[in-house]
């Protein structure tokens, strides 16, 4: 239960509200291994501790990341500290997205707003063992414009051409040029095979339950959809059961599902 101390070595606003920290060991404790799409529990000294997707390439990055939207006490004050100063990690924790288990398939990703996030290691996975994989779509939606996160890595992967992203904006200027609309309007015609495919969808609940409902009715399997669930957490490790969601923690048996395993529950806030 003790968090091993890191130092911010960056802060990064991605936008208006939300910020990507990178950190660095303090001490002489290893940096951690972790699997794309787990999670920290970041403590911030005197204030409190709540747990964050780690959004960094978990495969070679020097540092560690979180992207954070700020929304109350906690996420306020990580968003205030400098670099240099100190955060308290505890983790990795919880399942990841099954990326070694879905190889010579085509990957789809749903992501909604800070959503993308959990994603974002994923998808550092998929780029650097592309070979293995079909087709890889993303397709992302956002409030607006502004809130796109990780513009120049999205631009980046965009041009290399073995990624297909599709953006989607629920309202925008007259100036944006892209689609504007829910990121469900795009699946009816996203270009997978869904009887190869294997879906990672992370997103506000109902963002999540709506594009679960038009997976399937492209025929994309239940046990080859997978989504990230948040719940109020306490110690992160299944001791308290702040997280319990009908018969599972989320913190344990999740926050990555496989969607047969919680379609009974998903939706629900209290069982
Ligand atoms: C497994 C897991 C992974 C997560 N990963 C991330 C991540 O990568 N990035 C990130 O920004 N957040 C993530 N979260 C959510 C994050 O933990 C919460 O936003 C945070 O605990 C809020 O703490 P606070 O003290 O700032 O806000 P509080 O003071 O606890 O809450 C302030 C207000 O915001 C509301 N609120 C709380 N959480 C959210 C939320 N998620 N969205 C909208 N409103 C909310 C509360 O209901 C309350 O009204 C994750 C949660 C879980 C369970
Ligand atoms: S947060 Fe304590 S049991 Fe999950």
């Amino acid at each position: 239960m003790l968090p091993d101390l890191y130092r911010i070595q960056r802060l990064r606003m991605e936008t208006d509200d939300t910020f990507t920290l990178e950190m660095v060991p303090e001490g002489d404790h290893a940096r951690f291994s972790f699997l794309p799409g787990q999670f920290n529990m970041l403590y911030v000294f005197g204030v409190g501790e709540v747990p964050i997707s780690i959004s960094s390439d978990p495969s070679s990055a020097p540092t560690i990341q979180h992207t954070t939207r700020v929304v109350g006490t906690v996420t306020k004050a990580m968003g205030d500290l400098k670099p240099g100063d100190s955060i308290g990690i505890r983790g990795p924790f919880g399942t990841h997205w099954p990326v070694e288990q879905s190889t010579d398939r085509d990957i789809l990703i749903v992501a909604g707003g800070i959503g993308l996030a959990p994603l974002r290691p994923a998808l550092f996975w998929l780029m650097s063992h592309r070979e293995q994989y079909r087709k890889v779509v993303l397709l992302y939606g956002t409030r607006s414009p502004e809130d796109i996160l990780y513009r120049h890595e999205l631009e980046h992967w965009r041009g290399k051409f073995d990624l297909e992203i599709q953006v989607t904006v629920d309202r925008a200027a007259s100036t944006w040029r892209g689609n504007v609309g829910v990121v469900t309007t795009m699946i009816p015609r996203a270009p997978f095979d869904p009887s190869n495919t294997t879906a990672f969808i992370c997103g506000p609940e109902v963002m999540m339950l709506f594009t679960v409902m038009e997976l399937r009715k492209r025929g994309v399997a239940a046990d080859r959809t997978f989504l990230s669930m948040e719940r109020n957490m306490k110690c992160g490790i299944g001791w308290c059961g702040h997280c319990q969601f009908g018969p599972v923690f989320v913190c344990k048996d999740g926050p990555v599902f496989r969607l047969d395993t919680i379609e009974r529950i998903l939706g629900k806030v209290e069982i």
